[in-house]
């Protein structure tokens, strides 16, 4: 019954559509909870057409297709979908690059979206399945072995305290100051902040060293002591980065970390040049600072679990 009513239907909407890589494909079905939306007045071709026009939008749902009550699903925010014989539909944008209608449903490619807010749809049982990976603006997505993480490296334009970045990274994203699990992450924290320095005019440029704040607070027991296997470089700190399994990515700078005798150099900063605006490696700095003679903490990077994914 799945397979004739997704062929019927797909076969009447294929007619209409363009060669255009995304399709929408419609079924009879309703979706299950918890899922979230917005709504659109509209009537439901409408509503499937605007969908297909939004690149954030992943499917629509009317339960009542002849009404105007259009729940709009973006990407991310629908789990499943259970098909039915009859009443409500649902609408799902995919990617095909088919100018003919598939004869199968495997025919059909079901993955679409870009790198970073991507979705793929798999149906079986009559229980269509989205899995989305949706990273917040501006923020990069690394799969790690413990789980998917999306990082984000945020300037913010005057200098902050170490506690000042994490409480704007909870508030802001609902996440902690990022760790940096390996050197692909590293050097993606490169790759955004040297553009940014690059245009950085004004006052900011008088400090010799600009960094960006990273997860990593130092443990109590490496506090005051001498260098020991036990307190060595990462393993000095705690790491609250749910994700974080390894330590590939915090590539200390020159004599670095240096704060095991300080008593205060708590934290950690990513370092960069101002002038070269080469990446200085890691650091331990004291978490209350915001500036010193020497150095600026201009921002801070930011780690959230993506949304949806399953
Ligand atoms: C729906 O979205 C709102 C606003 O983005 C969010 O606060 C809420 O937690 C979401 N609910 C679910 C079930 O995802
Ligand atoms: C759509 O699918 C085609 C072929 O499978 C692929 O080359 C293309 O990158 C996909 N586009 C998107 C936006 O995922
Ligand atoms: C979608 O499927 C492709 C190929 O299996 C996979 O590489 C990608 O990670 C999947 N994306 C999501 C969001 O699950
Ligand atoms: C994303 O980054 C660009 C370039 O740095 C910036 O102009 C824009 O405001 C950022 N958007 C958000 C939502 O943070
Ligand atoms: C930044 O680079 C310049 C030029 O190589 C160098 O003179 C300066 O000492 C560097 N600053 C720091 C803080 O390392
Ligand atoms: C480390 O020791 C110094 C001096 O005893 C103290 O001021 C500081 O609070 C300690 N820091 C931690 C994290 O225990
Ligand atoms: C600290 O780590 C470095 C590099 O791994 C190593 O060469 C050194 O022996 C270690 N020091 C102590 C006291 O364990
Ligand atoms: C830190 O910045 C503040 C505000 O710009 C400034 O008043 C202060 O002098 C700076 N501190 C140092 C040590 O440069």
């Amino acid at each position: 019954m799945f397979l004739i009513t997704f062929l019927l239907i797909f076969l009447s909407v294929c007619d209409e559509t363009t060669p255009d890589i995304q399709k929408m494909v419609i079924i009879f079905g309703v979706p299950q909870t918890p899922n979230n939306y917005s709504t659109q007045v509209l009537s439901f071709d409408s509503c499937v057409n605007y969908c297909l026009n939004s690149d954030s939008c992943m499917a629509v749902y009317m339960a009542d297709v002849t009404g105007t009550d259009c729940q709009v699903f973006e990407i991310g925010q629908l789990y499943t979908v259970k098909e039915e014989e009859s009443g409500g539909k649902v609408a799902m944008k995919m990617n095909s690059t088919s100018t003919v209608c598939p004869l199968t449903a495997e025919e059909n490619s079901l993955t679409t979206g870009t790198t970073i807010n991507q979705y793929n749809i798999t149906s079986s049982g009559g229980i269509w399945t989205f899995k989305s990976i949706l990273c917040p603006t501006n923020f990069t997505v690394f799969q790690r072995p413990a789980g998917i993480w999306c990082m984000g490296v945020i300037p913010t334009g005057t200098p902050i305290s170490q506690q000042t970045g994490s409480s704007l990274c909870s508030s802001t994203y609902g996440g902690v100051l990022s760790g940096l699990q390996t050197v692909d992450e590293y050097n993606y924290v490169i790759s955004v902040v040297q553009p940014y320095l690059a245009q950085l005019t004004g006052i900011l440029l008088k400090y010799n060293t600009l960094g960006f704040w990273v997860n990593g607070n130092r443990k109590p027991s490496c506090n005051k002591t001498v260098t020991s296997a036990t307190c060595n470089g990462t393993n000095e700190f705690t790491f609250s980065d749910p994700l974080l399994t390894a330590y590939d990515g915090y590539i200390w700078g020159v004599g670095q970390p240096s704060g095991i005798a300080a008593g205060d150099s708590n934290c950690i900063h990513f370092g960069f040049n101002s002038s070269t605006h080469e990446s200085m490696g890691v650091d331990d700095y004291k978490c209350t600072e915001t500036n010193t003679t020497a150095a600026a903490f201009i921002g801070y990077v930011c780690g959230v679990r993506p949304t949806n994914s399953l």
